[in-house]
């Protein structure tokens, strides 16, 4: 990785130096956008529609799903790995609400098949968190039927590496600094603060993307992207569902063998 490119991360990391980036983002004419902003979106998408929250409770208890159900939403859940916290069932009871609670690993078959079909799904903070962020994708489009709101964490461009991604774990102490970002407000990230720590599960933070292979992999898996908001280290993406052009049939074992039978005979199978 250049100094450069090092460098770089280093000024979005001071506060001064992500501000100077959100100006002149803005001045440049690209939609900035901001955690804060994900409430105005549910309000906007969710009215009329059924909606999902994936991993809705860390820090907000549910907050995003009481919300599209105050904006009208037809029908609510809100799906995460643990929970629910006192937090959410007090709002619950308060409100009167039918948000439904989903306790699951959303990327599995059977959580997917709990959750059923959405209109609008929300899926803020989650995809770095996973190692395999494609499946979390994949599973996003099954559920989702009109609107997926995409929120998650990213690393600044690499200048001539499109689609470049960082894996984090298992780096060295001197290499996670560059990663850390406790200069901009975050109290802790699992897993960059601190070593690999397998324990936490999904808590570990996973894959840095840039914005550009964040793109890619979530067109690969069946959404084409209708607004962007950036930030430096995170992006905000409205997509909408299109046909997958991206899958791969499993042959029976008769088709399989014939396959296989022309494979050997055209000569075209060589050790790579
Ligand atoms: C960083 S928090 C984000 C919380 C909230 N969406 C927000 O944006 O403030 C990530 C949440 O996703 C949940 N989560 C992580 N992996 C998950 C998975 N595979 N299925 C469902 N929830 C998951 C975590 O338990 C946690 O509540």
């Amino acid at each position: 990785m250049s100094l450069l490119y090092r460098l770089k991360v280093r000024v979005l990391k001071t506060p001064r130096g992500n501000l100077w980036w959100r100006k002149r983002s803005a001045r440049h004419g690209a939609p900035v956008g901001a955690y804060a902003d994900l409430a105005d979106y549910v309000r906007r998408y969710a009215p009329g529609n059924s909606f999902v929250d994936i991993g809705c409770m860390w820090g907000v208890n549910g907050e995003f799903s009481f919300i599209a159900e105050e904006a009208g939403a037809s029908a609510v859940k809100g799906v995460d790995v643990f929970g629910p916290t006192p937090e959410f069932e007090a709002k619950r009871q308060e409100r009167k609400s039918a948000v439904e609670f989903v306790l699951g690993d959303c990327i599995q078959p059977e959580t997917i098949a709990r959750i059923g079909p959405a209109d609008v799904v929300l899926c803020a903070g989650v995809l770095y968190h996973l190692p395999a962020p494609y499946d979390l994708l994949v599973a996003l489009r099954q559920i989702c039927r009109k609107t997926l709101i995409l929120r998650t964490s990213t690393i600044p461009e690499i200048a001539g590496l499109p689609n470049a991604a960082v894996f984090f774990p298992m780096l060295t102490a001197e290499h996670r600094k560059l990663w850390n970002l406790s200069s901009l407000g975050l109290l802790h990230q699992e897993g960059i603060s601190n070593a690999f720590n397998p324990e936490q599960g999904y808590g570990n933070w996973f894959w840095g993307l840039t914005p550009s292979a964040l793109r890619s992999m979530v067109e690969t898996a069946g959404f084409r992207v209708e607004q962007v908001a950036t930030e430096a280290f995170a992006q905000t993406l409205i997509c909408t569902p299109v046909d997958t052009v991206f899958h791969h049939d499993l042959p029976n074992a008769t088709q399989a063998q014939k396959l296989a039978a022309e494979i050997s005979a055209s000569g075209i199978a060589r050790p790579a």
